[in-house]
């Protein structure tokens, strides 16, 4: 495994992460019992990753806790969030500790290293900041809460515009961005600020379901070139992002997903989910590999540098 600094918190991180929500819930979705999910987050701790990021929807954190028990608290770094306003009702900042404290509890830890609010969107940032961050920085004071952060929710934020209000305001010290292939806004919405601010950086939805699914790709890219949003021979191919797999370059369109999204400079953890143990080990494996060619690169920020909001799925029914 290779390891960064998660921006200035001290924190030393591995740039793979694991993401116990999405789609898989670590395999919960699919029938794995939580004693299942708990072997797979140890076989991730095998591979050496040390960063786990859970949150009260994806059900996890009990598996988390789970794992936690086998291994060295204070070699791990986790992550969880709390929602500040759902269903049209605004928590308070009693309810939203008393979020943390049960994600604590189901953990069976004393602290979080991060705690993040939890897919904020521009018009409630300043609630964030006003009413829950201060109910937040008294918790840390108490030595529940490492790192506090935020994660913005790109299923519906396509320009990162909530982590744009808060680049200035030095109480969040982690971020949590979606970035991919086709989604590159971030590096000029997010990353230039967070690296000079020491803001650390968690990636979300390098894959997610679009890139796992090559016909999928296709559908989207046909319909891109259909409103003129990218060149036309990129619509008239099944295998658009095929120039990216060639001897020198990407093994797959998922190798060059994670590849794409591990060296972009300003990043440090890039998050995936998985309940397949063979994924997992593939993931790792991309995300250690270099770069993907420059000339790929340079391709991929040319061809799609101007789009935003592709393949940024929520579930349904739920917006993050
Ligand atoms: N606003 C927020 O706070 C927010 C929003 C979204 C996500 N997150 C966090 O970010 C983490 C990552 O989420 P994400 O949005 O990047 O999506 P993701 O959950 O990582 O999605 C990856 C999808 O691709 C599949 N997959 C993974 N590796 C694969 C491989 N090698 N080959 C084929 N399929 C593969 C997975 O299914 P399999 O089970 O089949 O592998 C999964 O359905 C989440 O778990 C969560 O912790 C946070």
């Amino acid at each position: 495994m290779q390891y960064t600094a998660l921006g200035r918190t001290g924190l030393r991180v591995s740039v793979a992460g694991l993401g116990t929500g999405g789609f898989s819930r670590m395999g919960l979705k699919s029938g794995k019992t939580e004693d299942e999910s708990a072997r797979l987050i140890l076989d991730a701790v095998d591979l050496g990753i040390n960063f786990i990021d859970t949150a009260p929807p994806y059900g996890t954190e009990g598996v988390v806790g789970k794992a936690l028990k086998s291994v060295k608290r204070d070699a791990m770094v986790v992550a969880t969030k709390a929602f500040i306003h759902r269903n049209d009702v605004w928590s308070t900042p009693e309810r939203v500790v008393a979020s943390l404290d049960n994600s604590l509890r189901l953990m069976g830890t004393d602290y979080v290293d991060v705690f993040n609010l939890h897919g904020i969107e521009a018009y409630e940032y300043d609630y964030a900041l006003n009413t829950i961050a201060p109910a937040l920085i008294k918790e840390k004071e108490k030595g529940k809460i490492r790192h506090i952060g935020l994660t913005e929710n790109p299923i519906v934020d396509f320009t990162n515009a909530a982590l744009k209000r808060a680049l200035h305001d030095p109480v969040w010290e982690v971020y949590m961005v979606g970035f991919h292939m086709m989604h590159q806004g971030a590096r000029a919405n997010v990353f230039p600020v967070t690296r000079q601010n020491g803001i650390g950086t968690l990636i979300m939805f390098a894959v997610r379901s679009i890139f796992a699914d090559p016909p999928r790709v296709a559908r989207e890219m046909k319909e891109l070139a259909r409103k003129g949003l990218v060149e036309k021979w990129l619509g008239e191919t099944d295998d658009p992002l095929g120039f990216l797999v060639h001897a020198g370059g990407a093994a797959d369109i998922i190798d060059a997903a994670y590849r794409f999204v591990r060296h972009e400079p300003g990043v440090d953890v890039v998050l995936f989910g998985t309940g397949d143990a063979a994924h997992l080990r593939m993931n790792v494996e991309s995300l250690l590999k270099p770069p993907l060619p420059e000339a790929d690169r340079a391709k991929l920020a040319t061809l799609f540098g101007h789009l935003e909001g592709i393949g940024l799925d929520g579930h349904e029914g739920r917006t993050r």
